[in-house]
């Protein structure tokens, strides 16, 4: 009887650590400060990697380490730089290779609250089902795994540090099953889903009451961008901005882009003719830090955007929104315009402590 006891306790324990681990808390208990109360319950998580501090701890270091590049050259920060709200100022980035990406790099914030990623797939909707691409995507190179698995996980291996953080990260893990491509990619997703940035004006005068956080310029701009006239907010809706407030997938055709020879869009994955010409609707956090603009990165200001906007008339692809029709604004109009959108603007994300790169912390 006793020795069943201790096994069932035994087993309790390697249960315990093995699936959840210690420490395992969700993304919102973990920033419980910082995710307004209000939005808290419309997270997306996958349950398969839940948020433990080893492994966010582990994902940190590698997220900064460029040794995760197939040539030493690049890591996911050389195009998700903190300065610039995880993004990397270039129209489109540059892989280990020096190829071009197709787009223009998002920032990596709020992550856990969104449904879609990337650009032009529908199909990806979680950071760990996206970090396929960085890594292994060949055309272009960006990370260049493909082929060279065994070569980076020994890589990885041979650094005893890492033997420590990865052994601290899979406690249930045995010792040859700890260097795996899983635990690579469920590492760093666990770091970049626990970056949140919602210390903004707006975020300040929506959800945590504060009535003097907007001034009354900004506050039309909040109107005009509400409107029935703009219509803004009927793509630019949810916690990020970037979902429809009507039932549709974000991916839409505003028109302003009539090359489909350089890329078809969402169609160049579904194949189908009426997703030619869409892309996902981008966020509109940290604007201020984000520039260039789009999903090829063509536009630098935020003027130049909303002009477009207000054009609303590039091309007659048959494809093209109608919401996108093009509306007329004053000039204090536009100033209000753009006043509310750098108020969806958090600068403490540029230097919070706990999503700076721990190498150069150490
Ligand atoms: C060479 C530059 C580059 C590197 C290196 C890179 N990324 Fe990206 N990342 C991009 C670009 C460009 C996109 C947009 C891709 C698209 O839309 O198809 C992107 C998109 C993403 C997205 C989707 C975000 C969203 O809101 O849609 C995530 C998440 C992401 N990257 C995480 C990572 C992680 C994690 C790493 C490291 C393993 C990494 N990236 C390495 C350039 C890069
Ligand atoms: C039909 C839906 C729709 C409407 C309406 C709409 N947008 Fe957008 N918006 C998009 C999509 C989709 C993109 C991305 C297009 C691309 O990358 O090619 C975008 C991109 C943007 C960007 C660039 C962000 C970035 O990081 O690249 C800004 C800024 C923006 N919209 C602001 C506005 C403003 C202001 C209004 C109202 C005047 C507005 N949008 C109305 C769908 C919409």
């Amino acid at each position: 009887m006793k020795q069943v006891l201790f096994v069932g306790v035994w087993l309790y324990i390697i249960i315990q650590s093995g699936c959840t681990g210690f420490n395992s808390k969700t993304v919102i208990e973990k920033n419980e400060e910082e995710i307004p109360p209000a939005i808290r319950n419309q997270f997306y998580s996958d349950p398969s990697n839940p948020i433990i501090d080893a492994k966010v701890e582990l994902g940190r270091y590698l997220f900064y380490d460029k040794r995760l590049s197939v040539n030493n050259t690049k890591s996911c920060a050389s195009c998700h730089d903190p300065r610039f709200s995880f993004t990397d100022t270039y129209r489109r980035s540059v892989g280990a290779y020096g190829d071009l990406t197709l787009f223009n790099s998002p920032p990596l914030i709020n992550l856990v609250f969104n449904r879609y990623f990337t650009y032009a797939d529908s199909s990806l909707h979680t950071p760990e089902q996206q970090i396929n691409n960085p890594m292994f995507a060949d055309k272009p190179v960006e990370l260049g795994w493909k082929n060279n698995e065994i070569e980076l996980l020994k890589r990885l291996s041979a650094d005893s540090f890492y033997q420590l953080l990865f052994s601290k990260a899979f406690p249930g893990a045995k010792q040859s099953e700890l260097f795996t491509v899983k635990h690579v990619q469920y590492s760093i997703t666990s770091f970049i889903k626990t970056i949140v940035s919602f210390n903004s004006p707006y975020d300040d005068y929506v959800y945590r009451g504060k009535k003097t956080a907007l001034d009354s310029g900004q506050i039309s701009g909040m109107r005009l961008f509400q409107s029935a006239r703009l219509k803004c907010n009927q793509c630019h809706s949810g916690v990020n901005f970037n979902e429809p407030a009507f039932k549709s997938s974000p991916h839409f055709n505003t028109g302003f882009f009539s090359d489909t020879l350089i890329h078809k869009g969402l169609a160049s994955k579904t194949g189908n003719s009426n997703d030619i010409g869409k892309y996902k609707t981008p966020t509109l956090r940290n604007l201020a830090f984000t520039s260039p603009y789009f999903h090829d990165g063509s536009v630098e200001s935020l003027q130049e955007v909303v002009y477009m906007f207000e054009k609303g008339n590039v091309s007659d692809q048959q494809n093209k929104h109608p919401f996108i029709q093009g509306f007329k604004l004053s000039l204090q109009e536009r100033s209000d315009l753009i006043r509310f959108l750098l108020c969806l603007t958090d600068s403490t994300i540029l230097y919070r402590t706990e999503y700076q790169n721990p190498w150069k912390i150490k």
